[in-house]
């Protein structure tokens, strides 16, 4: 299994390479590209580490020798938010970033399961779709918008108030990967009940936490350890399904039947191929249901967006 990591020199890329180095099957590539030349150095030193996973560095413009053969591609090239910034406003560097690393995949190792982590998440997916359909290899069970971050910030935070052990707990996280889009079904963890106010705190805490993150590193970037660990699990997740494990479940912004919108995180179940199965949302609460109805419209836009710089 060969994995490659886009972005790789970055802050999210290197804990990403680190957990990657340190957790993939034995016999396993990883592939690590960025434009910044600091990227084979970075191989060189993961390369230390005694495990049998094989690592090569590639920096510079062209990411095709890294991308050959790739089974899995993490993507985490491009700008991170500064404080009084949204997600939104990556839109215009990014955009061009993934648009131009995918065309890459598409011709370079166009059967990979691709993950988007490059904000805006939202937009981003799209974008990656519209460039694979163009090029006709795209495959709707193999591209995931990364949201794992949501979910692991959803376990932690339930876990504190309810003086449980995060191991324990594990939050559907909904919707998209941007404020009111971001919707933790808080109604369907079993064993543990919220006040309405617990509900709509805990709620904010966690649509706003990447905000958190971003203020208290005060210009100097936004999640990249956490969001390390959470690329890690969906990428491990992934290379064990791929190879064969049953039953692994995740959340991520997919495209799935578009009773919502047409790029919409929900629970997947992956296989050999990719995603399997496109999971129910299941029930949702009173306060669930009204916060789905009202991201609709900016996930909507989010979307188009996207679709639009591809098609324009
Ligand atoms: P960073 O600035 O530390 O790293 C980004 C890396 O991308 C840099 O090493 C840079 O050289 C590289 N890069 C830029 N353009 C490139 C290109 N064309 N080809 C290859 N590499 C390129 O930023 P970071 O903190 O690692 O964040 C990266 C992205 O991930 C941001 O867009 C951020 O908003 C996003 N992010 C997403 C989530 C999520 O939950 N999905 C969480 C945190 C951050
Ligand atoms: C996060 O949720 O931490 C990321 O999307 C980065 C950000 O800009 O908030």
């Amino acid at each position: 299994m060969k994995v490659a990591v886009l972005g790789a020199a970055g802050g999210i890329g290197q804990a990403l390479a680190l957990l990657l180095k340190t957790q993939l099957p034995s016999g396993s590539e990883l592939s690590l590209y960025d434009i910044a030349p600091v990227t084979p150095g970075v191989a060189v030193d993961l390369s230390h580490i005694p495990t049998a996973v094989k690592i090569k560095g590639f920096s510079g413009e062209d990411a095709r020798p890294a991308l050959e053969g790739a089974e899995v591609v993490l993507i985490s090239a491009g700008v991170a938010r500064k404080p009084g910034m949204d997600r939104s406003d990556l839109f215009n560097v990014n955009a061009g970033i993934v648009r131009n690393l995918v065309q890459q995949i598409a011709t370079t190792c166009p059967s990979a399961c691709i993950g988007i982590i490059t904000n805006p998440v939202n937009s981003t997916v799209a974008i990656a779709a519209e460039v694979l359909k163009k090029a006709g290899v795209y495959d709707k069970n193999k591209l995931f918008g990364v949201t794992t971050l949501d979910t692991l910030r959803a376990n932690t935070f339930v876990a504190e108030l309810k003086g449980k052990s995060p191991e324990e707990v594990e939050v559907s996280v909904i919707g998209g990967h941007s404020g009111v889009t971001i919707l933790p079904l808080l109604s369907q963890i079993p064993g543990v009940s919220f006040s309405d106010s617990e509900v709509e705190s805990l709620t904010r805490h966690i649509q706003d936490a990447g905000t958190e993150v971003v203020e208290a590193k005060a210009g100097g970037g936004s999640a990249t350890l956490s969001m390390g660990q959470a690329a890690a699990r969906l990428g491990l997740s992934l290379v064990n399904a791929l190879q064969g494990k049953s039953g692994v479940v995740e959340c991520s912004y997919v495209e799935g039947n578009g009773e919502y919108a047409r790029f919409f995180a929900q629970p997947v179940l992956l296989g050999k191929n990719g995603i399997a199965e496109f999971k129910e949302i299941g029930h949702l609460s009173a306060f669930e249901k009204q916060a789905l109805d009202a991201m609709l419209s900016v996930l909507h836009k989010d979307i188009e967006l996207g679709e639009q710089f591809v098609n324009k």
